[in-house]
């Protein structure tokens, strides 16, 4: 299958979170891109009306990309635990409240989950490039693993605390952040968008 290609200039990245922001940054030093961000140019933010991942990072990376006139980047994430039918999912960021309490979100998945059996849940990251004429370019990105309860480690963000990757013993918020970069749902999207865009 044939993709778009990033032909270099100015590139944004369509969200108004420095972390995020700072992280794709990053992942796109090696191209000749001149990043900046949403937040940076003071563009809107749409509200996240879609159904799905990629229907929202769809939705995020076009409206930048059409009210910059330039190529856009956006992601949308979150957690989909298995035993909950795949919530909170595109609500992930919600289920925090206005406060970002994840805290509460975490407990809430504890006392959803109660007793089933079935632990695992994934970290789900779709990334979309977006051109102002309208053409998208989007991947998608998984981690899969295992939910703990009590959050065991402080180094991470969001639901990192109770999240065990397949394949360790401990929490994302455990691990070396260097580590979680490499093998993150974030990482796996960009590892499919970086040959088919930008290389
Ligand atoms: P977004 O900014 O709409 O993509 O919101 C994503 C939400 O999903 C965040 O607020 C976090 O709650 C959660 N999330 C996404 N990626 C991660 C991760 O790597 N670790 C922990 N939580 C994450």
């Amino acid at each position: 299958m044939s993709h778009r290609h990033f032909e270099g200039g100015r590139l944004i990245v369509a969200s108004h979170n420095p972390g995020k922001v700072r992280e794709i940054k990053e992942l796109l030093a090696p191209f000749q891109a001149d990043v900046v961000s949403a937040g940076d140019l003071d563009l809107p933010e749409p509200e996240e009306t879609g159904l799905t991942f990629i229907a929202n990072a769809e939705l995020k990376a076009l409206a930048s990309a059409r009210a910059a006139n330039a190529v856009a980047l956006a992601d949308d994430s979150g957690l989909a635990v298995s035993a909950l039918n795949g919530a909170p999912g595109i609500y992930s960021a919600r289920w925090a409240g206005p406060d970002k309490d994840f805290d509460m979100a975490m407990r809430k998945i504890e006392s959803e989950l109660g007793d089933a059996a079935d632990r695992s849940a994934k970290f789900v990251c779709a990334l979309t490039l977006a051109w102002p004429d309208g053409h998208c370019e989007t991947f998608e990105g998984t981690v899969s693993g295992v939910l703990t309860f009590p959050q065991r480690g402080d180094k991470g963000f969001g639901y990192d605390p109770i999240f065990v990757p397949d394949g360790y013993d401990i929490t994302f918020a455990e691990m070396d952040p260097d580590k979680k970069h490499d093998m993150s749902h974030r990482a796996d999207a960009f590892s499919k968008l970086v040959p088919a865009c930008f290389a």
